[in-house]
């Protein structure tokens, strides 16, 4: 297939591209600088400079695609705006394409907030903390567009395999203080996805699942954060190994809002997409990784 990459420089993206190219589909990347022109270039896709803050600048020029796959995105305040616009231009254009492109929208664990003890599925009501509440009209936009054939993909806390990724503040803090800090408490526990294992669903998705179906990017259904700050701890000889807990409103503080995030106590299964797709994620054994990283 033929298919566009929006955010195909970052953490997800690169690896959705990579997973791609591997498979024998040919990729073009949205990049907004030279440097994430050359990254994209570097793994193999053909590039398409622009913004997807400016959409109306660079989806004239897009070729027919069969396919889009969107993991652009960061934290900026502006972020709802920028997405609802970037879908009010995209979309149409898409739909004036000759043959109706499949389009994966990258949702995440956080609109589900916290789930307790219960477990997330798709099925699962949105209860959304305010930094993402915007992005739930978007998913029902995607999935009823009648545009593009639209499937959601709600990765967990992703990580990749040099300590990047969700883990990466835990390997910071590990070198550079007394104790590792977690938020809220030692038992909150995370949903976890390693980087090449969520692409490898993505591009299972984006071969096979039906139109508007949904799948959680869940290796881990939950994982306590406490074990991932001890592991990175022992492993960087940490003074304390015990970790420092601290509260939401502090790292909300040092982040910005979406960082309370980092306090959601979650449980979500992947169990569809493995029974459905015959996803198999490899990497389920995130404090053996952690132990294994090299020196800093
Ligand atoms: N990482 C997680 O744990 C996680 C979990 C669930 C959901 N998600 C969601 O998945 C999405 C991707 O996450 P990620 O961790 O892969 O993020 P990331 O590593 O920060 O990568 C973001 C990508 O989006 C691109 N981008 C951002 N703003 C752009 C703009 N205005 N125009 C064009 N490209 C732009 C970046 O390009 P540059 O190279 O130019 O910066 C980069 O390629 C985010 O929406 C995030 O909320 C992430």
């Amino acid at each position: 297939m033929h298919v566009l990459v929006l955010g195909g420089t970052g953490l997800i993206g690169s690896a959705v591209l990579e997973e791609l190219k591997a498979r024998g589909h040919g990729v073009l990347a949205l990049a907004r600088s030279n440097a994430s022109a050359e990254k994209a270039a570097r793994l193999g896709a053909a590039v398409l400079r622009g913004d997807i803050a400016r959409p109306e600048i660079w989806v004239p020029a897009l070729p027919p695609v069969d396919a889009v796959i969107h993991t652009a995105g960061d934290f900026d305040s502006n972020m709802a705006k920028i997405d609802r616009r970037l879908l009010d231009v995209l979309l149409p254009h898409l739909a004036a394409q000759p043959l109706k492109p499949r389009f994966l929208y990258t949702g995440g664990n956080r609109p589900f907030g916290a789930t307790g003890d219960a477990v997330a599925t798709e099925e699962s009501a949105f209860a959304p903390l305010p930094a993402f509440a915007w992005m739930v009209a978007q998913l029902q936009r995607v999935r009823e567009s009648d545009a593009v054939d639209g499937i959601v993909i709600h990765p967990a806390m992703v990580y990749d395999g040099s300590g990047g990724g969700v883990f990466r503040r835990f390997g910071q803090e590990a070198t550079e203080r007394q104790a590792v800090r977690v938020v809220g408490s030692e038992s909150v526990h995370w949903p976890l996805v390693r980087h090449d294992d969520l692409a490898a669903l993505y591009a299972l998705a984006l071969e096979s699942a039906p139109s508007r179906s949904i799948y959680m990017g869940v290796a881990i259904d939950a994982f306590p954060v406490g074990r991932i700050a001890r592991a990175f701890a022992r492993r960087f000889r940490t003074p304390h190994i015990e970790p420092k807990i601290i509260s939401v409103d502090v790292i909300a503080a040092e982040r910005g809002d979406w960082a309370r995030g980092y306090a959601l106590d979650q449980r979500l299964s992947g169990a569809k997409a493995r029974r459905e797709l015959g996803w198999a994620p490899r990497s389920l054994d995130p404090e053996t990784e952690i132990a294994a990283l090299p020196d800093r």
